[in-house]
């Protein structure tokens, strides 16, 4: 038996404006699309923008459902829609931010185990690595430089 230990490295801000400019106007559009977030089952709005290489920003937030597993999440929502929209243009970062109804989400909340799946399909196709930034509603920020960062032993179709 050997033990194998798998390290990663993030970044910790202590607030948005530690960021510079441009994330933090990436982080503005995740906050303005979490307003939107269709969450009446959950009370917890997710809101994610993501920017492309052709400078356009993509957002997306959660759509739930009465039938629960129906619903999907903010990065979810963004990224498949970049990828319809965009198909050949390059995700360089993303934004999200999360809120929730009843309480006051004052810590990062990361991207779940799904998503970090489906962004990292992205990742592995354009041969470059997404910036993902996360946090609450306010407070902290967590940056990861890419997507395999937050996704040691990811699935991926070279076993395929
Ligand atoms: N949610 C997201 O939008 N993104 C995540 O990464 C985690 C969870 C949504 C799904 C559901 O609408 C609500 O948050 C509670 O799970």
């Amino acid at each position: 038996m050997k033990e194998v230990k798998i390290e990663t490295t993030l970044q910790v801000y202590t607030d948005l404006n530690e960021l510079p400019n441009d994330i933090q106007n990436l982080m503005q559009a995740a906050i303005e699309a979490r307003e939107n977030a269709y969450a009446p089952y959950s009370k917890f709005n997710v809101g994610a923008a993501i920017w492309l290489d052709n400078n356009e920003v993509i957002i997306g937030s959660n759509q739930e459902n009465a039938c629960y597993p129906s619903g999907l999440c903010a990065e979810r929502t963004a990224i498949y829609y970049a990828g319809a929209k965009y198909p050949k243009a390059k995700i360089l970062k993303m934004a999200i931010t999360a809120s929730s109804q009843n309480q006051v989400t004052d810590k990062p909340i990361p991207p779940c185990g799904s998503c970090r799946q489906s962004i990292a399909e992205y990742e592995i196709k354009q041969e470059a690595p997404i910036e993902i930034y996360f946090m609450g509603a306010k407070g902290k920020v967590v940056k990861s430089k890419s997507l395999a960062n937050l996704l040691p032993l990811l699935f991926e179709s070279s076993v395929l």
